[in-house]
């Protein structure tokens, strides 16, 4: 097999799939009520793909070189049946990892089931441990220890677990610290994501974004780092330890220090269409070569012809004016 290449020779390594659009958060930075309310039309469910369609799908990919799947959202945990995906999934070979990526709130109930089906580690999002401010992030008032229990379950059944924390000033930015001593206490690996201009609900702008610089800056008042060099080309964190520790901390820094040059990812929306970014405006639909008579050598084309034209940079390129004036896709429906 040979390594595909985009027109900057970017191989074509991990693919995200997103399997619901639906979450059952509406955190105020990605699924505002005022937009996703009661009368929101969510996809019907014959319009996401099947897990047999996805499993077809991630063979294909797997074939071209893809060795990183991850599933998101919405949230992931509330497709049916999830670990039948994730065990169908793992008996996929050469395909080397398989991540989840969930809001943590159904963990608890899940984590042993999604083990059993061979998942290996768990992203889970939290913004803050402060109850009453977590609740206000999520608007769906789901506290912390939820999410906290969830976690610990993962933990106990054997998966990986890594904290995923948005921070956006005014919102959590006074939480930066808490979060840090609670999860370096834990063992747990924290990453720090920049607040980013996902879709179109989410009034993004730059002076809501706190830096890594900015984040880092509080953590050193408390906290002796030492950078981590990254394990593979195109990681997305940026990783520092605890010295003295094996204690990790990360920081995904789309805004201030953009990754683009090394990024391999391509993603498949709930519908089964495919984005070459996360800020993209046009996918294309596979769900309907699926379904149609295509063979898989001719769907596996599709993708090469994909991937070959793609020119995607856009957080290298990112101004005030294209956060603004880009028609992009939403998070919950891309899954970040
Ligand atoms: P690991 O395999 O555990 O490193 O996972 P990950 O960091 O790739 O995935 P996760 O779903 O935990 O994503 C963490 C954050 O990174 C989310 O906010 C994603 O939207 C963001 N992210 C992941 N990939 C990209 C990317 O290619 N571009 C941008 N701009 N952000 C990304
Ligand atoms: N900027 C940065 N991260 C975001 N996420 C959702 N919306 C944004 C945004 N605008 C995060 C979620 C989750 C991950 C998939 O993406 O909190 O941790
Ligand atoms: Fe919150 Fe994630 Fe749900 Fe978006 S998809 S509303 S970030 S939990
Ligand atoms: Fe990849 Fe697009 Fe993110 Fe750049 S902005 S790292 S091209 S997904």
């Amino acid at each position: 097999m040979s390594v595909i290449t985009d027109k900057f020779g970017r191989p074509l390594k991990d693919l995200r799939i997103s399997v619901i659009d639906r979450c059952n958060f509406r955190c105020t930075y990605c699924m505002p009520k005022e937009i996703f309310g009661r009368d929101f039309v969510f996809m019907p469910r014959e319009q996401l793909l099947s897990f047999e369609e996805i499993e077809r799908l991630a063979k294909i990919f797997v074939d071209l070189g893809v060795r990183k799947i991850r599933l998101t959202g919405g949230e992931p945990l509330m497709r049916r049946d999830l670990p039948t995906l994730i065990s169908k999934l793992t008996k996929i070979d050469q395909l080397e990892d398989i991540g989840l990526t969930t809001n943590g709130s159904l963990l608890g109930h899940l984590a042993e089931k999604l083990k059993e089906a061979g998942l290996k580690r768990v992203n889970v999002s939290l913004d803050a441990l402060d109850d009453e401010l977590f609740k206000s992030i999520n608007d769906s008032g789901v506290g912390p220890e939820r999410v906290l229990k969830g976690i610990q379950k993962a933990k106990e059944v054997g998966l990986e677990v890594k904290v995923n924390m948005v921070v956006k000033k005014g919102m959590n930015d006074h939480q930066v610290v808490p979060m840090a001593a609670y999860f370096k206490e834990q063992g747990i690996i924290l990453r720090y994501i920049e607040f980013m201009d996902v879709g179109q609900t989410n009034s993004w702008d730059f002076s809501k974004v706190i830096t890594k610089k900015q984040i880092y800056e509080q953590l050193n008042e408390q906290f002796d780092l030492e950078p981590v060099d990254p394990d593979y080309l195109g990681e997305v964190a940026k990783r520092y330890r605890y010295v003295g520790t094996n204690t990790e901390v990360g920081f995904i820094t789309s805004v201030s220090e953009s990754f683009c040059s090394t990024c391999t990812r391509a993603r498949i929306a709930a519908d089964g269409k495919m984005y070459t970014c996360l800020f993209a405006e046009n996918g294309f639909d596979f769900r309907e070569l699926l379904r149609s008579d295509k063979s898989d050598l001719e769907i596996k084309d599709e993708v090469i012809r994909i991937w070959n034209n793609r020119t995607d940079r856009y957080s290298d390129e990112r101004t005030e004016e294209s956060a603004k004036s880009r028609s992009k896709i939403e998070m919950s429906y891309i899954g970040g």
